[in-house]
């Protein structure tokens, strides 16, 4: 198998990073437009093949020829966040970004599977969805893996049991508004308000969602080590055909009572990319929320769409 990478900044170097050393594909293609980065970072790479042990192939390029026939496509090209910008700042400058690469890419490979990860993320990956024409299942966007992996992290680390024992559940777009659910969220099995108090669970929700500031507030740019390791995740769902069910940023067309937008929720991947969406019952405060993020990724979309009317 074959994966393209797009964009070899932060993000796209440790997608394809992550992606090598799982050992899983034939060949990674990193692709920028930077004359000389993507080639640069490959050969890095492909130089720390003999530790690692790994065989995966990775080339570096700026020649959309070069990623012909690619089964999975992850695009990071885009500007990231600097301190005192929100994601949403990023919309039109990343969604010409976008829809440039994402037409470059399909040209050149039609039966692929595209995962977004450019900010703003649930309309970044509407703009892939249209630009390439594929299917909704061929298209989706990485956050909620990052966003529960945030959140994992921080229970573990407060209730000091292992993050392997720990599965969660986050849906609704990629922002503050995001949607942490510890009702869906179990140690070793068991509900996490059996094992934490509500005020420290509300102070863990209130961490996650700010958890992409947090870090943007320390080092002047946006994260990359947890969000090239959820993408590769997503990338290993796919190829290997494994079932995993990880919240995705996933087409809905009447799921959860959103209809006609990309906005997280839990989705079965496999070897067709998003095999199935699943849908669980919200209860009346979980759906205000859903509906409240799913509000703010349709005005964000509506707001690109007049920067691209003016
Ligand atoms: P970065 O600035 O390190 O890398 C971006 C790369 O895109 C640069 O190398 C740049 O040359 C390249 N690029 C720009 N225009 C291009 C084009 N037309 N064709 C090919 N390459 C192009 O930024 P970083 O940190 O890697 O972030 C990338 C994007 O991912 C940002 O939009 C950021 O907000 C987003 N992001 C999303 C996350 C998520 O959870 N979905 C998490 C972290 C970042
Ligand atoms: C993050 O959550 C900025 O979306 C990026 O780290």
């Amino acid at each position: 198998m074959k994966v393209t990478v797009i964009g070899a900044g932060n993000v796209g170097a440790t997608v394809a990073e992550c992606i090598a050393r799982k050992d899983m594909v034939d060949e990674v293609v990193l692709i920028d437009i930077v004359d000389g980065l993507p080639q640069g970072k490959a050969l890095d790479m492909a130089e720390s093949a003999p530790i690692h042990l790994f065989d995966t192939r990775i080339t570096g390029t700026n020649n959309y020829a070069d990623t012909a026939n690619s089964d999975i496509c992850v695009i990071t090209a885009g500007l990231a966040r600097k301190p005192g910008m929100s994601r949403d700042d990023l919309l039109g400058k990343n969604a010409s970004i976008v829809k440039s690469v994402t037409e470059q890419f399909a040209a050149h490979s039609p039966n692929a599977i595209i995962i977004v990860v450019s900010n703003p993320l649930d309309v970044m990956t509407y703009v892939a969805y249209m630009a390439s024409g594929f299917p909704s299942n061929r298209v989706m966007g990485m956050a909620g893996v990052l966003d529960t992996a945030r959140y994992r992290s921080f229970i573990s680390a407060e209730l000091g049991v292992s993050v392997r024992d720990i599965q969660a559940l986050l849906m609704g777009g990629h922002g503050d508004t995001m949607v942490p659910l510890p009702r869906f969220t179990t140690i070793g099995g068991i509900p996490l308000p059996e094992l934490m108090d509500a005020d420290k669970i509300d102070a863990i929700v209130e961490r996650t969602k700010f958890g992409g500031g947090e870090i943007v507030k320390l080092m002047g740019t946006s994260a990359w080590y947890a969000p090239g390791a959820a993408a590769a995740e997503m990338v290993e769902a796919i190829v290997k055909d494994s079932g995993r069910v990880l919240p995705c940023a996933v087409w809905l067309t009447g799921q959860y009572g959103q209809d006609g937008l990309f906005v997280g929720a839990p989705a079965k991947l496999g070897r067709n990319g998003v095999e199935e969406i699943i849908e669980v019952p919200l209860s009346k405060e979980e759906q205000v929320m859903m509906d409240n993020s799913s509000v703010h990724v349709r005005e964000n979309l509506e707001a690109l769409q007049r920067i691209q009317s003016a």
